[in-house]
């Protein structure tokens, strides 16, 4: 596996590989890996020739109260995890590169990037449209491998590349969760044990939501309220509570297709957020995602 650290040594070091047996894999994340960035890499090193990992903490994507310089940053770690699930260029440049004196160039994505964590976390999505739209231009993929534990995310990244042409496909995998249901994220780090234990309640939420809908239930308000009665403690302060078309976000009132129920939710100072589709068996109105 080759490190490239610099932004001009990234096209010399994808030219190396033979132009016929080039089909480029791309993972764009952040670093700290766990299992589920992990399995994005080994689902491309199956499916292309030459699979490219960028990690870069966005400075963008972040609000000027959240986490950024808090963000766990471990490469050397990453650095052999990489490896032995199969990427053969781990991709890292630096901020001062990618954002040099005088950027001034966004991608925004509207509507579906207003909902959800596009509320709380306004300019979030535009952060992250305008890193992926530089890195699918820096390293030229045939695929980019996404997470759907970041749903909207990849949803918002699959409005850009369709509305602005880009020449690649966007595969959108499933959540990796740990034994307790816990979703992984690299923030999961930041739960004290107790908090860890509410945590869990964000899938047991969403199973029940299933539960009542396989059971027959189409009326939303009465779902939201099961949700709700699930993550009643006092230390976890939700965000939203979303139940919505998987193809535009927008909330639905009465379930007559297959929905997306997404939540989000402070545990502590740790915010995390899940999400589950749920079928009836209906066929969606939209194209369906994924
Ligand atoms: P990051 O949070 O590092 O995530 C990188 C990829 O890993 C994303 O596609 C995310 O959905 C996926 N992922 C995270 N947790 C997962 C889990 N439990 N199961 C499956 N996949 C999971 O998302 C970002 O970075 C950034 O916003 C980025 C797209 C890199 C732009 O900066």
């Amino acid at each position: 596996m080759k490190l490239v650290r610099s932004l001009g040594r990234i096209t010399p070091a994808l030219k190396q590989f033979p132009e016929k047996e080039k089909r480029i894999g791309f993972v764009p994340t952040m670093g700290a890996f766990h299992e589920g960035h992990i399995s994005l890499i080994r689902k491309a090193k199956k499916e292309n020739d030459v699979v490219v990992v960028s990690i870069f903490v966005n400075p963008t994507q972040f609000a000027p109260n959240e986490d950024y310089e808090k963000y766990p940053r471990d490469i050397r770690r990453d650095r052999e995890k990489a490896k032995n699930a199969g990427c053969d260029i781990l991709f890292c440049p630096d901020t001062g590169s990618m954002y040099p004196k005088g950027y001034n160039t966004y991608v925004e994505v509207k509507k579906a990037a207003a909902l959800m964590c596009g509320r709380s976390r306004p300019g979030h999505f535009r952060g992250v449209t305008t890193i992926c739209a530089k890195l699918f231009n820096i390293i030229t993929p045939d695929t980019v491998y996404f997470g759907r534990k970041d749903y909207q995310q990849a949803l918002i990244v699959k409005n850009m590349v369709n509305d602005l042409n880009m020449d690649l496909k966007i595969k959108i995998l499933p959540i990796v969760r740990e034994k307790s249901g816990i979703a992984l994220s690299s923030r999961n780090r930041y739960l004290l044990p107790a908090q860890r234990e509410d945590a869990k309640l964000l899938y047991q939420a969403l199973k029940k939501a299933r539960k009542i809908i396989r059971a027959g239930e189409r009326d939303v308000s009465r779902i939201r309220s099961a949700i709700r009665k699930v993550l009643n403690k006092p230390g976890i302060n939700i965000d939203y509570i979303s139940i919505a078309s998987p193809d535009t976000l927008k909330r639905k009132r009465k379930i007559d297709e297959n929905v997306l129920i997404a939540l989000a939710a402070k545990i502590g100072k740790v915010r995390l957020i899940d999400n589950m589709l749920v079928g009836v068996g209906i066929k969606n109105k939209g194209a369906k995602i994924c």
